[in-house]
């Protein structure tokens, strides 16, 4: 049987990290795989994720199961989080259901989804996470795309995005990026997403909202400021949850997914079949992440530790951006590299062909995603003359 297999080409996101390490040079610099890194290029475990994950181990009774649905306290927890502590007037009309990761949440809902409406059709950003085509693809959907960003000019395509979705039938899903876009880093606005809140509604657009950068953007209110304003006047809509960057529990797999519905009753119905679908699927969600999630956000202290690093997370993101914009306009003739400065979250994309991002990685040893897509938090204050001099290189060349 196996014999019909055919080898994969590498993850276009995932295959930079093993071509990294394969890389011997010591000038080499990553900045592929959306993950946080300090100034010394690690990626560190936030002090309150070491303090809790102690605190469990020590205190840990049991590891018998829990449910598909995974762990009440988190569920609340985080959904409180993301919603606000008045929850958007919606609490009683929530589902949460833990995942495993953002790419699992994305996943379980999209199998509720099929479940309720097979013959939807998906409609993502024009660019998105390289993932999520074949992410939700994968659960039987055709996947489309909306007009988002221009690359000439930096910016929101927003006319060009409302009238595409103006014109879409009534149940299509919209998939759209909560904050920190994925791979652009240009959000939308809060009027533009008021403007797009109205349209949902009055269209009957189904919003599934991914939800992988809180906290590293502006902050975690300002963060999740689009969620709150679709859930005021959305009847329904799904929001997909990552603890992995936030949280730092990137391989822990720490994920929750969100299921607005129009009244408790239905959210009740939605969480038994989100129960079922986990059962089907991959049976209950790994605990380890979610205990320590859960925990940080219950504890006062534990809480304001994470908070301030997260912020700190923050901050240093936005201050390498103006870095680097410095550091190309002072490399690149004309350079206008201003626009990096008004992007948030960890990525922005530069203007790179896929023969210059091969020049890029094997002449200069930089690392970044296929398509221009550079992971901000990988540069640092010893490594952006290399970074910048290394991009005004391959741009003067082409
Ligand atoms: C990324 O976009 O680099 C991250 O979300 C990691 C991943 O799984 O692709």
């Amino acid at each position: 049987m196996f014999e019909l297999l055919t080898r994969v080409p590498d993850d276009p996101i995932l295959g930079i990290s093993a071509a990294f390490k394969r890389d011997a040079t010591p000038l080499k610099v990553d900045l592929g795989v959306g993950v946080y890194k300090n100034d010394q290029g690690q990626t560190p475990v936030p002090a309150a994720v070491k303090k809790a994950e102690a605190e469990i181990i020590a205190t840990q009774g049991s590891k018998t199961y829990l449910t598909p649905v995974g762990n009440p306290g988190f569920n609340a927890q985080v959904l409180e989080l993301v919603m606000g502590s008045d929850f958007a007037g919606r609490k009683d009309d929530a589902a949460a259901v833990q995942a495993p990761g953002g790419s699992g949440a994305l996943r379980l809902g999209a199998e509720l989804i099929r479940v309720s409406s097979p013959r939807s059709v998906i409609h993502v950003s024009d660019p998105t996470w390289a993932n999520h085509i074949p992410l939700l693809g994968g659960a039987g959907f055709t996947i489309e795309r909306y007009p988002y960003y221009s690359a000439a000019q930096h910016t929101i395509e927003f006319d060009r995005m409302i009238s595409h979705l103006e014109a879409l039938p009534s149940g299509a899903v919209v998939v759209m990026h909560a904050c920190c876009h994925n791979p652009t880093g240009q959000d939308l606005n809060l009027a533009q997403w008021a403007a797009i809140a109205d349209l949902v509604a009055r269209r009957g657009l189904l919003p599934y909202v991914d939800l992988a950068y809180q906290g590293l953007g502006d902050d975690l209110e300002r963060d999740a400021a689009s969620i709150r304003t679709l859930a005021r006047q959305v009847p329904e809509m799904l929001v997909a949850v990552s603890c992995s960057k936030n949280f730092g529990l990137y391989r822990e797999r720490t994920g929750l997914l969100i299921v607005l519905t129009s009244s408790a009753e239905r959210a009740a119905i939605a969480t038994g079949q989100l129960g079922r679908l986990a059962r089907t699927i991959y049976s209950m969600p790994p605990d380890h992440g979610a205990a320590i999630v859960d925990r940080i956000l219950s504890q006062p202290d534990l809480r304001r530790s994470w908070a301030e690093e997260l912020a700190a997370m923050a901050a240093r993101i936005n201050g390498l951006r103006g870095l680097l914009a410095d550091g190309l306009n002072a490399r690149v003739p004309g350079g206008n590299f201003g626009w990096i400065t008004h992007q948030r979250g960890m990525f922005s994309r530069l203007d790179l062909t896929p023969a210059m991002v091969e020049t890029l990685r094997d002449q200069h040893h930089v690392y970044v995603a296929p398509d221009g897509r550079i992971n901000i938090a990988g540069v640092s204050a010893t490594n952006v003359d290399h970074v910048a001099t290394a991009i005004a290189a391959v741009m003067a060349e082409s």
